[in-house]
């Protein structure tokens, strides 16, 4: 199901996720520690704040490609399309 959500600028996905019912899987919320939170970025992802190193250890432990973040750490600058598959 396709859903378009306006949000405030630097809010992270998971926060907005949750606000607004799009079943995210997390376990940790947002502490950075079960890497579970993971969605791909379909479009957009210069519009999403950089990845640290610890972010990207945690989507490499679990193969995932550039296109992926955890949604707990990317904050919005602007438009994104994200795919929820976590
Ligand atoms: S909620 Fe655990 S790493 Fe994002």
């Amino acid at each position: 199901m396709d859903r378009s959500i306006c949000a405030q600028r630097g809010r992270t996905l998971l926060s907005v996720a949750k606000e607004n019912h799009v079943p995210v899987h997390f376990e940790c919320d947002g502490n950075m520690t079960c890497g579970t939170c993971y969605v791909k970025i379909e479009r957009g992802m210069e519009n999403l704040s950089r990845a640290t190193e610890e972010e990207r250890e945690h989507l490499n432990r679990r193969d995932l490609t550039d296109a992926h973040r955890l949604s707990c750490q990317a904050r919005l600058l602007g438009d994104v399309e994200v795919l929820v598959v976590s």
